[in-house]
C-alpha cells in the first residue's frame, strides 16, 4: 500500500518510465527482488548505498560474461606477442646475436606476458563500460531529488516500461504488494538531452587529432632526407663537441686531428735501451750468443715452439722447410696461370742460416728482410728471442749425430 501520491510536481505529460519502490532496509529490498524476480520481471534494477549480500541471486542475475571476453582478450595479446616477435626476429630483421636461435620460447616470454596482460586491461575495462551501457550522460532517476538517498540510507528498486509485462497497474499492484515504504512514478526525461555535452565533444576531437600529430610527424621524418639534424629528444652524449681519428681539425696547420707523439717520446715500458736485448748487437755487431735473462731452457723452447707455430708456420712450414700453408696456395695459384711474383720463404733449414748470428735472426723478425715483413710489432721482444732457440733446434736437428744422444736413447733405437 503506497502511503504516498505520485508527487504533484510530475509533468503528467511525460511518457512512464517507470515505476519506483523504495524500502528502508536491505531485508526489504531483498524480499521484494525475489517477488518481482518470480513475477518474470527481466528490465528491472535496484539501487542501495552499498552492496547488499544476496541480492544477485534475489534479483536472478547470472554469472557476468565479462571473464570469457577478457580471456579472449588475454588470448589474442599472447597471440599477437608470439607472432609479432616471430616475425620481426625470424622473417623481417633477422639478426644473429652470439649465436644463438633466431627464435626462442623463453626469449620472447617477457613481451608475451606483458601483452596478455595489456590486452586484458584494456578488455577489462571497455568490457564492464559496453556490458553496463556506459557511459550514461543522463538517466530519469537523476530528477527524483529522493533518489539522491540511494547513497545514503535508502534502498530503491526500479521496473521500467520498457519491460515486456509491464502494466501500469498490475505492476504497481505488485510492488504495492512487497510493502515499499514509499511508490512513486518515474517521468521520461524530457530537460536533460541525451546528447553529450558540446564542450567534451569538441576536447575529445581536438585531443583525438592532437594525439595523432607525433605519428603524422614520424611517418614524415621516415619518408623524407634532411641535411637538418632531425628533433633529437634526449641528447645524451650523442653529439660531443671532440676531434675523431682521422678527421680533419682546422686548429692546427697541418688539419691533423691525430697528432703525432712529441720528439722523443716513449711510450710507458717502450724503452729500449739493451742493445744485445732489443737490437741483438753488441757494439753495432750481430751478437752471437743469446742476450742476458733469456736462458736456454726447455720451457723457452716448447714457448719458441709455439710461438713459431703461429706466426713463422703458415710460410715457413712446421720444419721451416719453407712448405707452408701460404707457399703451397700461392704456388698452386702461378700454376694455375695466375700473373703476380710470389717470393718463396726461406728454408730456416740451409746451412747459411745455421751460421748466422742470432742477432741477425733477431733482426730479421723484427724488422723483416727483404720481401719478408717484420714481426716485432706483434710478438713480443722475449718471444722473438723463444722462437729463435726454437729455429736453432730445428736446424741442429738436420745436422744431428748419434753422438748427440745420450747412451739410453741410442740403445732405445737399436
Ligand atoms: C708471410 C710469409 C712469412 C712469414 C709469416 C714469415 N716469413 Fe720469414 N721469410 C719469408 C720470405 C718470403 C722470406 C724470403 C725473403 C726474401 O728472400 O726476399 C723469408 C725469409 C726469412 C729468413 C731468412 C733471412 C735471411 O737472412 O735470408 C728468416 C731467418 C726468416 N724468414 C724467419 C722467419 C721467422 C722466425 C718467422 C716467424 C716469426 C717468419 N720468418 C715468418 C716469408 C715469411
Amino acid at each position: 500500500m503506497s502511503e504516498e501520491q505520485p508527487s504533484p510536481e510530475t509533468p503528467t505529460t511525460a511518457p512512464l518510465h517507470g515505476v519506483l519502490a523504495e524500502y528502508n532496509t536491505p531485508g526489504e529490498i531483498l524480499e521484494a527482488s525475489r517477488v518481482i524476480r518470480d513475477a518474470g520481471y527481466t528490465k528491472w534494477d535496484t539501487y542501495t548505498p552499498f552492496a547488499v549480500h544476496g541480492i544477485d541471486a534475489a534479483m536472478g542475475i547470472k554469472m557476468t560474461r565479462l571473464p570469457w571476453i577478457v580471456l579472449c582478450a588475454a588470448l589474442t595479446g599472447l597471440t599477437t606477442a608470439i607472432l609479432l616477435q616471430w616475425w620481426t626476429n625470424t622473417i623481417d630483421y633477422p639478426f644473429v646475436i652470439s649465436g644463438k636461435p633466431m627464435w626462442s620460447i623463453p626469449a620472447n616470454v617477457p613481451i608475451m606476458f606483458e601483452l596478455t596482460v595489456l590486452f586484458s586491461a584494456f578488455a577489462t575495462l571497455g568490457g564492464m563500460l559496453v556490458l553496463n551501457n556506459l557511459p550514461l550522460p543522463s538517466h530519469p532517476l537523476d530528477l527524483k531529488e529522493r533518489f539522491a538517498k540511494a547513497t545514503d540510507d535508502k534502498f530503491f528498486l526500479l521496473i521500467t516500461a520498457a519491460d515486456p509485462l509491464f502494466d501500469e497497474t498490475d505492476t504497481r499492484e505488485l510492488l504495492e504488494s512487497t510493502h515499499p515504504a514509499v511508490l512513486d512514478d518515474v517521468p521520461e526525461d524530457r530537460q536533460t538531452s541525451d546528447k553529450l555535452p558540446r564542450v567534451i565533444v569538441y576536447a575529445m576531437i581536438i585531443l583525438t587529432v592532437a594525439a595523432l600529430i607525433p605519428f603524422a610527424l614520424f611517418a614524415k621524418a621516415r619518408e623524407t632526407q634532411t641535411r637538418e639534424r632531425r628533433l633529437h629528444a634526449i641528447w645524451d652524449m650523442d653529439f660531443q663537441p671532440k676531434y675523431k681519428a682521422q678527421r680533419e681539425n682546422l686548429l692546427f696547420d697541418d688539419h691533423r686531428a691525430m697528432r703525432e707523439p712529441l720528439q722523443g717520446t716513449v711510450a710507458v715500458g717502450g724503452l729500449k735501451t739493451d742493445e744485445h736485448l732489443n737490437q741483438g748487437k753488441i757494439d753495432g755487431v750481430f751478437a752471437r750468443t743469446f742476450p742476458r735473462g733469456i736462458t736456454v731452457t726447455a720451457e723457452t723452447i716448447e714457448r719458441g715452439q709455439e710461438r713459431f707455430g703461429i706466426y713463422c708456420a703458415p710460410c715457413h712450414g712446421y720444419s721451416g722447410a719453407g712448405d707452408g700453408m701460404v707457399h703451397k696456395r700461392a704456388a698452386a695459384l702461378q700454376e694455375g696461370g695466375v700473373a703476380g711474383s710470389w717470393v718463396p720463404p726461406t728454408n730456416l733449414q740451409q746451412q747459411t742460416l745455421y751460421e748466422q748470428p742470432v742477432g741477425q735472426l733477431f733482426d730479421s723478425i723484427t724488422n723483416g728482410v727483404r720481401n719478408m715483413p717484420g714481426y716485432g710489432h706483434v710478438v713480443s721482444t722475449e718471444d722473438r728471442w723463444a722462437i729463435i732457440m726454437y729455429l736453432r733446434a730445428l736446424q741442429r736437428m738436420r745436422v744431428a749425430s748419434l753422438g748427440d744422444l745420450t747412451p739410453e736413447e741410442r740403445s732405445a733405437l737399436k
